[in-house]
């Protein structure tokens, strides 16, 4: 009997060993030769990647067999809300650059080696991330994500995923002048009362800390506002991205009924013309006149101004060690660890995306109220059912100045915010001592406008 187990616990070394020996010898790290792009590509090819994050994948037989088919399909369908990987690939095909977020979230997934998935890796042999291939997949991000910034940040976080802020882009300081005057002004509204600074008030955050905001005779709208400060990063305007430009965004409160009511810009046109004055000063720089084009031109140009640069947190990222106390920098390790920059990139820490409110636990029957048009996010335009409930990832710059929190204003501070960011994004109840510590480093990512940096009156 000892004999038989001892023989059997031999074969089974041996059977393991050489498995493992198979195994090595099907998960080859792609040659040489290739470019790094070329050997990242062959990595997720053999990876399987494309089966789970794109739209209409080659599923293998498998994935028609009743129980199995179940557990085949479930994965695709929540991989492919998670992450969408066909502009990557094109992009990696075609030498274009890659988007950040995707490779923030690749970069995320191959740190924490959670790509490819046991379950498919242990059928697909090849396909599991070895430490050689996850080197070289880590390798691409950094050296793509230093190549895609020319910003100066210290080498050490030259491979971040959060840059820091510009000092200033370059504008027409006359243009900007009339768009000031114009963001500032209440004509743009039906009655002269309310101005684009009513809702977006440039002491106050770039918000009106409303959950909805006031318009024209105190009607309320059904979303929060979100702040024009670094909006000009903001890969689309509005929380269903409905607006390409910021001038195309512009065009949109003076008509929206609940909010400045006019029935067309030649309202607000023939008004303004009327102000010898003003129409004088604008014609100077616009010949061609006032009009929907022009004056949304001119708000644009003055919200290219509204950066907010030299937050503690840049100073941290151009260099400056001492700029964050160690509970600042826990925090931003916590935000990394956590997957918050997975979807919080880039100079505004957001708005380069959609993503789903909800991605890892019902956020929507969790709330309890009953459902929105404006809940549907995105869907709103694209009727895509993939797209329900997926939002403009706001951007972080400032938020300690901008509650209540969410498209829907339900969060009232910045730290239930981030509490329910983690349960409903990644998936983590965090502790309190986290949520604090991720609050602070948060509470750095205040700017400066003019030298000073950026209050809330509404916080006196
Ligand atoms: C068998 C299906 C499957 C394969 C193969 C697979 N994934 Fe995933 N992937 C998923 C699922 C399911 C999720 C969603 C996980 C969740 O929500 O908990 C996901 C999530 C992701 C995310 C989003 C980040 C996140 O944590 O939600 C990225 C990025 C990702 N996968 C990359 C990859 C890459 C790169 C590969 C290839 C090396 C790969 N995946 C292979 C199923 C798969
Ligand atoms: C009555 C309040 C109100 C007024 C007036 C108003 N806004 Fe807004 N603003 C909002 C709300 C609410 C949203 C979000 C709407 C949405 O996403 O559907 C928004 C969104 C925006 C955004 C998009 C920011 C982002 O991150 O997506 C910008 C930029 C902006 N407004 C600028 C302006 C300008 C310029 C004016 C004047 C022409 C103006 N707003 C007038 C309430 C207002
Ligand atoms: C999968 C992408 C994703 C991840 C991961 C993610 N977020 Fe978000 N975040 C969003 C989206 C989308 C919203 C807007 C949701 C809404 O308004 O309904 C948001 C909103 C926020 C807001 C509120 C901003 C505002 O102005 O209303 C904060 C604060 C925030 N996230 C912090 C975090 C933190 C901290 C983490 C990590 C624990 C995190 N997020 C992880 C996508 C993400």
């Amino acid at each position: 009997m000892k004999k038989l187990l001892k023989w059997a616990a031999v074969a089974t070394v041996v059977l393991v060993a050489s498995l493992a020996v198979i195994y090595r010898a099907v998960n080859r790290v792609p040659s040489e030769t290739l470019s790094p792009e070329e050997r990242v590509a062959v990595i997720f090819d053999d990876g399987g990647c494309v089966s789970c994050h794109s739209e209409n994948p080659k599923l293998p037989f498998y994935a028609e067999l009743p129980v199995m088919g179940k557990v085949v399909k479930q994965d695709v369908d929540s991989g492919y809300r998670a992450f969408d990987i066909t502009a990557m690939n094109e992009a990696m095909k075609n030498g274009t650059a890659v988007h950040p977020v995707d490779l923030a979230k690749v970069e995320k997934v191959v740190l924490d080696g959670r790509m490819p998935m046991a379950k498919y890796y242990l059928v697909h042999w090849g396909s599991s991330l070895t430490r050689a291939k996850t080197d070289i997949v880590l390798d691409w991000v950094w050296n793509t994500r230093k190549a895609m910034y020319n910003d100066a940040v210290c080498e050490a976080l030259a491979a971040e995923p959060v840059r820091p802020v510009d000092f200033s882009v370059p504008v027409d300081p006359a243009k900007v002048a009339l768009g000031k005057a114009l963001f500032h002004d209440p004509r743009l509204s039906a009655d002269n009362t309310v101005s684009c600074s009513s809702c977006h008030g440039l002491n106050t955050g770039g918000v009106d800390n409303e959950q909805y905001s006031d318009g024209v005779g105190g009607q309320l709208g059904g979303v929060n506002a979100p702040t024009v400060y670094n909006a000009y990063y903001n890969f689309v305007q509005f929380w269903d991205g409905r607006a390409a430009t910021l001038a195309d965004q512009a065009a949109g409160p003076p008509l929206n009924p609940v909010e400045m009511a006019c029935e067309s810009f030649d309202e607000i046109v023939a008004k303004l013309a009327a102000d010898k004055e003003f129409s004088k000063a604008f014609c100077a720089v616009y010949p061609q006149g006032l009009s929907q084009e022009t004056i949304t031109d001119a708000i644009a140009e003055f919200e290219k101004t509204l950066l907010t640069p030299d937050s503690r947190f840049d100073l941290y990222l151009r260099g400056d060690e001492t700029a964050l106390s160690s509970t600042e920098l826990n925090g931003y390790e916590l935000f990394k660890k956590y997957d918050c920059a997975t979807c919080h990139v880039g100079k505004n820490l957001g708005g380069l995306s959609y993503e789903p409110m909800g991605l890892r636990a019902d956020y929507f029957g969790d709330r309890g109220l009953e459902l929105t048009n404006e809940d549907n996010g995105r869907y709103k335009e694209t009727s895509l059912e993939r797209d329900r409930h997926r939002f403009k990832v706001p951007g972080l710059r400032n938020v300690a100045l901008t509650w209540p929190y969410f498209h829907d204003g339900t969060r009232a501070t910045l730290e239930e915010a981030v509490r329910d960011m983690a349960v409903y994004q990644t998936g983590v109840s965090l502790k309190e001592n986290e949520v604090g510590d991720i609050t602070a480093f948060l509470y750095t990512l205040t700017g400066k406008v003019g030298g000073e940096f950026l209050t809330n009156d509404n916080s006196k």
